[in-house]
């Protein structure tokens, strides 16, 4: 059985992996880790947890994910998001493994406006963005068999996001204003996973960027009137402009991912945000 070790395991993602990996769908021997077990900013525990277990794909959910308090740490988010990566793909070339990098929507921020390729200039204007660019760039110059997979608006019934906010406040207010100039398309983990374990049952295939996101587009006011209207809530969602919520963070206005690239490789069929959301929103329901 070949081995995958799955960084940042705690996480939304590396949960949704844990998850599936359990099924026993595929032929892969897992390793979850995450910083309490495997600091992927400690080079030295890296380089012996690497020849000890030597693997043969590594998939890095680790990162550093607060997007706003990164204004404010940003030598903690360089550290976990671009030299984390740097580490982990330098052990992976010095085992042989190939590396994927979880990466962001984010980095585009540019000021394109139609669904994003993976050859578009990047441009980011935030920390946490210029984080993620600068680990994508450190693995893909590691080694051309390596990937970086950017999505976007990631959440799940594991960890906390916005669909979590959304139902907490749905339950508590009668109104609530959403911002409805940011454009994007939701991403359900659990999804992102699936896609991740048919790319790594294909270890031969191309390196480079590729995308994924659910199918469809949505502000986040959609997002929000979706979470409401399928969890029968009451609550009232307005639409208001970016500049009515400011964050430290500047947020693209547009960051529609396409997928063609990666659904033509991996003959990926990828399902509407909506399914995504009903989806999690049913095992919610469920407690799981
Ligand atoms: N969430 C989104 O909306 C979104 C959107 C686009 C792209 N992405 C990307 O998708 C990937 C997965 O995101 P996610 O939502 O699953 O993130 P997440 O839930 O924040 O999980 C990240 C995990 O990494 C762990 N971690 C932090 N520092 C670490 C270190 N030094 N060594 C090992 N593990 C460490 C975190 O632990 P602690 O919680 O203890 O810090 C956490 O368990 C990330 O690369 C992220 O940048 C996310």
């Amino acid at each position: 059985m070949k081995k995958v070790l799955v960084t940042g395991g705690n996480g939304q993602l590396g949960n949704e992996l844990r998850v599936l990996s359990k099924l026993g769908n595929d032929n892969h021997q897992y390793f979850f880790t995450d910083v309490e077990d495997l600091d992927i900013t400690n080079e030295s525990d890296l380089k012996d947890w690497f020849s000890k277990n030597k693997p043969d794909q590594v998939i890095n959910c680790a990162a550093y994910t607060a997007v706003d308090k990164a204004e404010e740490n940003s030598s903690l988010c360089y550290l976990i998001n671009q030299t984390g990566a740097e580490y982990l793909a330098k052990e992976c070339n010095n085992v042989g493994a190939r590396m994927i990098q979880i990466s962001t929507d984010y980095v585009y921020h540019n000021e394109i406006n139609r669904p994003l390729q993976e050859s578009d200039p990047t441009h980011p204007q935030s920390v946490y963005a210029n984080s993620k660019l600068e680990g994508d760039l450190a693995v893909l110059s590691a080694s051309l068999n390596n990937l970086v997979i950017r999505t976007s608006w990631v959440y799940s019934s594991f960890g906390h996001n916005f669909v979590k906010t959304m139902i907490r406040l749905g339950q508590e207010r009668d109104s609530l204003n959403v911002v409805c100039d940011q454009i994007g398309t939701p991403t359900y983990a659990r999804h992102l996973a699936q896609a991740l374990i048919t790319i790594l049952s294909h270890p031969e295939s191309e390196g480079g960027i590729y995308h994924f996101s659910n199918e469809g587009v949505a502000s986040w006011y959609d997002f929000a009137t979706a979470i409401m209207s399928i969890e029968g809530l009451a609550c009232q969602v307005f639409p208001i402009p970016t500049e009515q919520y400011p964050t430290p963070a500047a947020r693209p206005l547009y960051s529609v991912l396409s997928k063609e690239k990666i659904k033509g490789s991996f003959d990926l069929t990828i399902p509407h945000w909506r399914e995504g959301l009903k989806e999690c929103l049913s095992l919610l329901k469920k407690g799981q």
